[in-house]
């Protein structure tokens, strides 16, 4: 309840164009829609008994000891949304003690992000680019301002058709706004949607020359076949996080979280398995770790708490999300988040 409303309040403050950016998907907005429904095909099946009196919702993950299983998903240009912007989503991330995945496509730049979340681990999503130096320079960047981990998006050789935007004409960032972790680098000035770096030409060669760059933990993001996990695992990445990018790059591509099981076997425990698209509840949270996954990453419900209420918006919704997922858990008999195991998922209506 408390994310749908936030999520009212967000559409009704928001200027319609910014709230189209944020809300829409690729296409017909097929599979935006599909990655929430899927998780009503889902049901929880608790076991009872077990005597647990507390429990530890925490998990390890790179970069990142005892943290909550709920990650804040990478999402373009927070001050769209607020003017604080990202220094608002850095500190409430911290105080709720969430990883902040910052992006690339960020309107601050990355050391103000990390300076906002003091001691918090904040992990940086990169967008590889064909030429290795500007690669290399977001990966300094990243590094100096004291990130945990790299999470390089491997989903996007080219840009996804976002329809709203083509309707909207949506193209560049207002005044005042900008690419800021692009700013200096070779390009265009930081101004279009479009100047964040996306190529086809990018391949598993560049994917080792990031691992090859870096002391930092590399998790891919975007893995939705099982082949593409095995091979993430054999060229160094120490975590896969599946996802089709909230149904904004291809819109014929399977609910995010219905690829999570073939993942997790591919992937075989050698590494975290994550999962994002769609999660909008504590249950959806408590489906995918009982399916494999070892966190969640949440991106649209994080943007409308900002937008809302700012700092204290953001924390509402992970809090939310937190408060909901240990009420679950309870529910199913859980101690640990590893307490939920997959034969404790059945699809609804189906047999078992
Ligand atoms: C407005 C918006 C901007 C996004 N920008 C990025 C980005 O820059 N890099 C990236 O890897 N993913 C990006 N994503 C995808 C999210 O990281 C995440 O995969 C997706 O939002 C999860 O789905 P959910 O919104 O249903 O939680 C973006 C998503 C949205 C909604």
């Amino acid at each position: 309840m408390i994310l749908r409303d936030l999520h009212d309040k967000a559409r009704q403050s928001l200027d319609p164009v910014r709230y189209d950016y944020v809300a829409g998907g690729a296409g017909e907005e097929r599979v935006l829609a599909d990655n929430e429904r899927a998780f009503d095909r889902y049901a929880l099946l608790p076991r009872v008994l077990s005597g647990r009196e507390t429990r530890d919702t925490t998990v390890d993950l790179p970069g990142a000891p005892r943290t909550a299983p709920v990650v804040v998903a990478p999402t373009a240009f927070h001050r769209l949304a607020h003017p604080d912007g990202e220094r608002a989503t850095a500190r409430a991330a911290a105080a709720e003690g969430a990883v902040l995945v910052t992006g690339t496509a960020s309107t601050t730049a990355v050391a103000d992000v990390t300076g906002a979340a003091g001691d918090a681990p904040v992990w940086f999503q990169l967008y590889p680019h064909p030429r290795r130096e500007v690669t290399e320079a977001l990966v300094r960047r990243a590094e100096e301002a004291g990130c945990t981990a790299l999470v390089v998006t491997v989903d996007s050789p080219v840009f996804g058709r976002h329809t709203r935007d083509l309707r909207n004409g949506f193209t560049d960032l207002p005044p005042g706004c900008a690419a800021e972790n692009m700013r200096g680098l070779p390009g265009a000035p930081p101004g279009a949607l479009t100047d964040i770096p996306m190529s086809p030409a990018v391949s598993w060669r560049d994917i080792d020359g990031i691992v090859g760059l870096t002391s930092l933990p590399v998790l891919l993001k975007g893995v939705l076949h099982p082949a593409d996990a095995r091979l993430a695992v054999e060229h160094g990445a120490a975590g896969v996080v599946v996802s089709n990018h909230g149904g904004r790059q291809s819109d014929a591509v399977p609910a995010a979280v219905d690829c999570l099981p073939a993942v997790v076997a591919a992937v075989a425990g050698r590494v975290p398995v994550l999962l994002d698209g769609g999660i909008r509840r504590g249950s959806d949270i408590a489906v995918a770790l009982a399916l494999g996954a070892s966190a969640v990453g949440v991106g649209r419900p994080v943007v409308w708490g900002l937008a809302a209420e700012g700092e204290a918006g953001v924390r509402r919704v992970l809090a939310a999300l937190r408060d909901e997922y240990d009420h679950t858990l309870a529910l199913c008999g859980g101690h640990r988040n590893t307490d939920l195991t997959k034969d404790m998922v059945v699809r609804k209506g189906g047999t078992w």
